[in-house]
């Protein structure tokens, strides 16, 4: 019996130094995690800032075709007064209007959106334009795009039972060749290709 009961009273101890030890590692890691997944979401939420819409600016669903920057020859591309390039469109079950939408690149892009029945959005293909499309509301956003080529722009929230079928396009072109394409107050469409 002799030797095993200085044994026990060995490792009780020693077990305990052991274990706080291994607390006190493991509550530094997971400090660390929390403080880092901290700073991500202060990062990130700083970062992008400028994405979701900025402020709150309502139209009404009912006379969106009728009236308003919103009627459907008003849809598209075009070259703003103050030469600022704005593509205004608009979704609903299941399509967006216009179906496709041609940019320029290298240039800031305004888009200016909404629905006219229940919730949808968009993303431009890999890029960073992504917002979501709110009955009532419009949503607007700025944005470069930096290479030239062809965008698939789906549809990103549920919608209904459509919701997987719809999508439009964006071409990204030359600053040069958007130029030459429009002319103040002028659509620029690629719709019929
Ligand atoms: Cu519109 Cu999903």
């Amino acid at each position: 019996m002799n030797p095993v009961t200085p044994a026990v009273a060995d490792t009780a101890p020693h077990g305990d130094a052991v274990a706080v030890a291994a607390e006190r590692r493991w509550a530094i890691v997971v400090g660390i995690i929390t403080v880092c997944l901290v700073a991500m979401m202060v990062l990130t939420g700083l970062h992008w800032a400028a994405m979701p819409p900025s402020r709150v600016e309502t139209v009404d669903v009912k006379t969106l075709h009728i009236t308003g920057e919103f009627v459907e020859s008003n849809l598209g591309t075009a070259m703003g007064a103050d030469d600022k390039v704005i593509v205004r469109l608009v979704a609903q079950q299941y399509s967006f209007e216009p179906q496709c939408i041609v940019v320029p690149a290298e240039t800031p892009v305004t888009f200016r959106g909404t629905s006219t029945d229940v919730v949808h959005g968009f993303i431009v293909g890999t890029t960073n334009a992504n917002v979501m499309l709110v009955p009532g509301f419009v949503a607007t956003f700025t944005t470069t795009f930096r290479k030239t080529g062809e965008h698939l722009m789906p549809c990103h929230e549920y919608c209904g039972t459509g919701h997987e079928a719809m999508w439009a396009r964006v071409q990204v072109i030359a600053p040069d060749e958007f130029l030459a394409r429009t002319r103040r107050g002028e659509r620029v469409s690629c719709v019929s290709r």
